[in-house]
């Protein structure tokens, strides 16, 4: 069968950064900062994102494309040993179960944006019953708009890579950060942004080390790199082998994270702005209310306060971040996809539907069970699978891999890797800096 390629290395960077950007940069992010000290958070961020993420990125990035296959063929290639073929294939389909634990959680979060950006529309029409069924929480709006998620999601991932997942990353990464940068310059001329801009921007060092911050961030920097899963592995075993894989990696997470810097900018001076229209944007503590709080309700509350303006910024705000959402949905279903054409032979559309319909239904069981399994499959997948599982791609491509066979990988796209900085760093950066630091944080995530 033919192994499905991007066309472009503007396209990779594109689908990979669509993959990467998602809720974790314009809801996860701007939430811990305003949780977590402002400017401290947001410095810590971009130093781990680029210190530690990045070369975990790179991690997966590299194996991918040498294996040209999805993780759970990709690591036991790694190896020769018996056991740790095993091992490596555990932990591939380990990552594909949260994969499809994150996509059922993910499609509910990212239809309830999708409905919110409907509403205005509605509204202008007058039905503002219908307009009101959008925004309100109920069943109904949930099963409705996680069916229809999903149901986009299924289309552009039974595609395949150039013409779909490329096509329309293509189409919807450029989108988003022009929407973005308009509304954060209508931000900046209402009351009260200037004063979440220094929040955002003026850093208290004295919070810098402080270790609950450093572990939040490092689990943010992860989530939104979609690390430890497979995710980024796939991407990578569809670059071209001509592309320079370090600097394509280097694009990923600029993009990555300047669209979360970019979110948060948008978002935390939003908040106060909404503080001066007298939205009640603290809690009964004096805290920063929490992050459905302050999306659903909050900006809600601020665009109503603008008038015919709102609605337009409101529609082209929950726009955004349902593309963003959209290209993230879209590799998450990758995964699973990718493991059953390449390993049971079935045919992508076929795969595509049935998988998708699969992850559907457990969405929809989330949906019936909301109270106490949504909170729960949040925490389980992104706070102990993803940590973990990252943890053990580090060692594989560390550890478990050959040196050499990492550097004549790389110096496909690029004759002088040997003598670059990036290999003199790397190799013994996944070895021992990453896991190290997941090792941490992991102890922490069940020690708290
Ligand atoms: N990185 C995505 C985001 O920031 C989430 C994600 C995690 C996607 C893991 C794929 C795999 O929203």
């Amino acid at each position: 069968m033919q192994r499905g390629q991007f066309t472009s290395k503007f396209g990779f960077i594109m689908a990979a950064a669509g993959a990467a950007v998602g809720l974790g940069n314009v809801w996860g992010f701007p939430t811990q900062v305003a949780s977590n000290g402002g400017g401290a958070f947001v410095l810590i961020y971009l130093f781990l994102s680029f210190c530690l993420a990045y070369p975990a990125l790179m991690a997966e990035l590299i194996v991918g494309r040498y294996a040209r296959a999805n993780a759970v063929i990709a690591l036991p290639m790694l190896t020769k040993k018996p056991w740790l073929k095993n091992a490596g294939k555990a932990v591939g389909i380990a990552g594909l179960l949260t994969v499809a634990v994150i996509l059922s959680f993910y499609a509910i979060i990212a239809g309830w944006l999708f409905s919110f950006s409907l509403a205005p529309i509605v509204k202008v029409t007058g039905a503002i019953d219908t307009s009101l069924w959008l925004t309100d929480f109920s069943l109904s709006r949930n099963i409705t708009f996680t069916v229809i998620f999903m149901l986009a999601t299924i289309m552009i991932i039974s595609a395949g890579v150039s013409n779909g997942i490329e096509r329309w990353s293509k189409r919807m990464m450029p989108a988003l950060v022009a929407i973005l940068v308009l509304l954060i310059c209508y931000m900046f001329t209402l009351p009260g942004a200037m004063t979440g801009l220094k929040h955002y921007l003026v850093p208290d060092f004295s919070l810098v080390f402080e270790t609950n911050i450093i572990i939040s961030a490092m689990g943010q920097a992860f989530f939104s790199l979609s690390l430890g899963v497979g995710c980024m592995l796939i991407y990578g075993s569809y670059l071209s082998s001509k592309e320079n894989i370090v600097t394509v990696g280097i694009w990923v997470t600029v993009i990555d994270v300047g669209l979360a810097f970019l979110a948060g900018l948008l978002i935390i001076p939003a908040m106060y702005v909404a503080a001066h229209y007298g939205v009640e944007i603290f809690d009964a503590k004096g805290d920063l209310k929490d992050s459905d709080v302050l999306i659903f309700t909050v900006l809600p509350a601020l665009f109503e306060q603008m008038g015919a303006m709102g609605q337009v910024v409101s529609l082209a705000f929950f726009a955004l971040m349902s593309l963003a959402a959209l290209t993230s949905t879209i590799s998450l279903l990758e995964v699973p996809v990718a493991y059953v054409v390449e390993s049971y032979q079935v045919p992508r559309k076929k795969a595509s539907w049935i998988i998708g319909a699969l992850i559907t239904l457990m969405s929809l069981t989330i949906v019936f069970n909301f109270e106490w399994l949504f909170g729960l499959v949040i925490m389980i997948t992104t706070q102990y699978s993803q940590p973990v599982l990252g943890l053990f791609f580090c060692v594989f491509a560390g550890w478990v891999w050959h040196r050499d066979q990492a550097l004549s990988e790389i110096k496909k796209g690029d004759e002088h890797a040997s003598s670059s900085l990036f290999w003199k760093i790397w190799p013994w950066y996944v070895r021992y800096v990453c896991p190290l630091f997941i090792i941490i944080m992991f102890v922490h995530a069940l020690t708290n």
